[in-house]
């Protein structure tokens, strides 16, 4: 096969494999690869896939059948991401069209993985179980100019019982704190204005490593880089949610006020089944504590309904916490069995009905809850970061420090900058205000 010249890589799932699209984007541009709008254009085509849900792995699985039942083109196609390392090379014999297979630990190996698959025309695959720090993350290729995803650990050491990451993410390997203040400041030096932090449980920072720095220490460095304006994380496990990362949302300046806290559910007998080691009054306890040291933090969410033998009334406790909380950002998930995770013990004995329904009642409390905090908004002033227009083209739209999105008329000029606007109404989800100060435009006119 000839040397490839353009790619497409086709990205599902969470913000890591977002960050590892782009880390494979730029290994292939580097080659000389240039990326192509359309697929079917494609010499070097990519799926790089999660695992998470069912769902997540249908829709890959009919698109590459897709692909298998026409003609196979002259493109290379790989699998890479979370499926990889859950099906391995499994993969093949399902798509006998398939090139590549390359996991999660091995994005480094992007390169030779392509070079040995155009070589020998056989099917490669490259799938360890750990991550070897080696990783040329400055290589990432980011459409957007204004934020930026920096992964700070791999990984997860959790074993939550319905979970697939720690065996399709491996365990965890921190990423030493000079590399990510390196990354960071080049991200500033090059005009982005928010970075988020990345990993599957970015509290856990540092624990692995032999360096003194642990997640709360990386975020103060962070902070003290000149012109860093913005800095939020993905995602927490409240286990490790220390006092002082609490100090540290109070206290830096670029640390956005939002925290995602997932709770997963409400009922201590299911908590305890999916190994969330914690019980519901020590979930309490910790977010109170929060909610006193940062007074105006948001809060995230997530939860999992109709997990194996989950009854009507520890249902009702998650609801219940969620009424009391009052997060900002809720996802709800419908329980889906996962390959080789604990729960697969169990019968997934709740019925989809009831899932569905479960869900529904989540998705209409959060809708109430979310109204009513936006409600409290109005008449305020917040801080936007200004990321583009809004779909029809005639409003600016953003997001808060605490990740509400925010759209109000303005100037084009002001995508990519920090403003402030007051609050008037909201549609749905989205805050509707009105521009106090275009502050960078003072300085043109
Ligand atoms: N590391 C992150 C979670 C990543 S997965 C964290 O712990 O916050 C994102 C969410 O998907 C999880 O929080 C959980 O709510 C949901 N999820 C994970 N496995 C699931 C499964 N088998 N079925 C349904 N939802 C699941
Ligand atoms: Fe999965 Fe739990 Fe790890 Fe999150 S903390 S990635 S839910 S095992
Ligand atoms: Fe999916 Fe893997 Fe992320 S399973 S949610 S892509 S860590």
């Amino acid at each position: 096969m000839q040397e490839p010249k353009t790619y497409f890589i086709r990205t599902y799932g969470c913000q890591m494999n977002e960050l590892d699209t782009q880390i494979m984007a730029g290994q292939l541009e580097k080659r000389g690869l240039s990326p192509v709008e359309d697929e079917d254009n494609a010499d070097v085509l990519i799926f790089n896939t999660c695992s998470i849900r069912d769902l997540a792995e249908r829709k890959v699985m009919g698109k590459l059948g897709q692909i298998g039942r026409g003609k196979k083109k002259q493109a290379l196609i790989g699998i890479t991401g979370c499926m990889a390392m859950a099906k391995k090379d499994s993969l093949f014999r399902k798509f006998p069209h398939l090139d590549f297979v390359l996991g999660t630990n091995n994005i480094t190996d992007l390169g030779t993985v392509v070079d040995e698959a155009l070589i020998s025309n056989r099917q490669i695959y490259k799938t360890d179980d750990k991550f070897e720090e080696n990783l040329n993350y400055l290589a990432a290729k980011r459409e957007s100019k204004i934020k930026a995803f920096v992964s700070i650990i791999r990984g997860c050491d959790k074993y939550c019982t319905y979970c697939v990451v720690p065996y399709t993410r491996g365990q965890e390997v921190s990423r030493p704190p000079e590399s990510i203040l390196e990354e960071c400041k080049q991200l500033v030096d090059q005009g982005y204005k928010e970075i988020t932090l990345l990993g599957q449980n970015v509290n856990s920072y540092g624990k692995d490593a032999s360096w003194n720095c642990l997640f709360h220490d990386l975020l103060y460095q962070i902070d003290r880089i000149p012109g860093m304006e913005r800095v939020r994380f993905i995602t927490s496990h409240p286990v490790d949610i220390t006092i002082d990362l609490m100090h540290a949302v109070r206290d830096l300046k670029s640390l956005c006020e939002f925290v995602h806290f997932p709770i997963q559910a409400g009922s201590n007998r299911i908590l305890k089944k999916m190994h969330r080691i914690y019980t519901k009054e020590q979930y309490f306890e910790k977010v109170a504590l929060l909610k006193q040291i940062v007074p105006n933090v948001s809060l995230g969410t997530d939860i999992i309904v109709g997990f194996p033998t989950e009854t009507e009334a520890e249902f009702q406790e998650t609801y219940d916490a969620i009424k009391e909380i009052r997060y900002s950002v809720g996802f709800f998930y419908a329980y889906s069995p996962r390959k080789g995770t604990p729960a697969m013990r169990w019968k997934d004995d709740i019925p989809e009905e009831v899932k569905q329904d479960r869900l529904q009642r989540l998705l209409n409390l959060q809708e109430t809850i979310g109204n009513e905090l936006r409600s409290e908004m109005l008449g305020q002033t917040v801080e936007v970061l200004v990321e583009r227009l809004n779909k029809d083209h005639r409003l600016l739209k953003g997001r808060t420090r605490c990740w509400k999105k925010v759209i109000f008329e303005g100037p084009e000029a002001l995508i990519g900058t920090l403003q402030k606007v007051k609050i008037h109404s909201f549609a749905h989800e989205t805050l509707v205000g009105e521009l106090v100060k275009p502050s960078s435009l003072l300085t043109v006119s």
